[in-house]
């Protein structure tokens, strides 16, 4: 089964999203497991076709955090999943990989399942490092409390994320396999990665049949239906 995740970044509205969790239910079929990660004010429960998420959770657990939201308030919402780890998060709230791991680990104990993305700047992959970065990503990110399949992996190249660059699918394949064989080492054989930057309708048939490829973090081309649908069409 392919996982086809949209990322609404700050996007959308209320009525946008009923509208679109329609037209999702309309053409999702058992093949397919759709998730739409969405801004906090537009958090409600998804239904048998489209899990609902938040894109991020404090790393607290409630208290004197002011603009924080918890992984328990989101869930209270219904909604279901959460990214965390985003390349946008990451370089707007300093994020390391440390935070990211507590803020999977507060997913995790409230029954959100996490997204927790990883991905190399242009600078770490011009400096060859771009695999380290990754690696080092995954195993830092995912926390202790995780089990196998319990959280999903996105690999986003962050060279790549909202500038329209897809990187040669040679590299996607490349990049998967390691992140493959470092969750294996870990002990997390079942747990999926996915591939996200820069995925559209014309691209999304070939990304998602690479080897080690288990579905697509989509942000830009998950806003609309006119080219959400087309891409878990294309996907089957
Ligand atoms: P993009 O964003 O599809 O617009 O490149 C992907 C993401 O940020 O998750």
């Amino acid at each position: 089964m392919k996982i086809i995740a949209g990322n609404w970044k700050m996007n959308g509205s209320r009525a946008a999203l009923d509208d679109m969790i329609d037209a999702i239910s309309r053409v999702a079929t058992g093949d397919v497991r759709i998730a739409l990660c969405v801004p906090y004010t537009m958090l409600r429960a998804g239904n048998a076709a489209v899990m609902i998420g938040a894109q991020n959770v404090s790393k607290f657990d409630g208290g004197a955090h002011t603009g924080n939201v918890s992984a328990a308030m989101v869930r209270a919402t219904g909604a279901v999943a959460t990214l965390v780890g985003h390349s946008e998060t990451r370089d707007e709230l300093h994020d390391k990989n440390a935070d990211v791991s507590i803020r999977a680990a507060r997913a995790i104990e409230n029954d959100l399942l996490p997204i927790i993305c990883v991905g190399e700047t242009d600078t770490e992959r011009d400096a060859g490092i771009g695999t380290d970065v990754v690696v080092r990503g995954v195993r830092e990110s995912v926390p202790v409390c995780a089990t196998d399949g319990g959280f999903i992996i996105a690999y986003e190249p962050r060279w790549a994320i909202g500038r329209g660059i897809t990187p040669d699918m040679s590299d996607i394949e490349n990049m998967h396999k390691i992140i493959r064989k470092t969750l294996d080492d870990m002990g997390f054989a079942n747990t999926p990665i996915l591939y996200g930057a820069s995925v559209t309708a014309q691209n999304v048939h070939d990304i998602i049949n690479i080897k080690n490829v288990d579905g697509v973090l989509v942000g830009g081309a998950s806003l609309k239906k006119q080219d959400f649908i087309p891409i878990i069409e294309n996907a089957k």
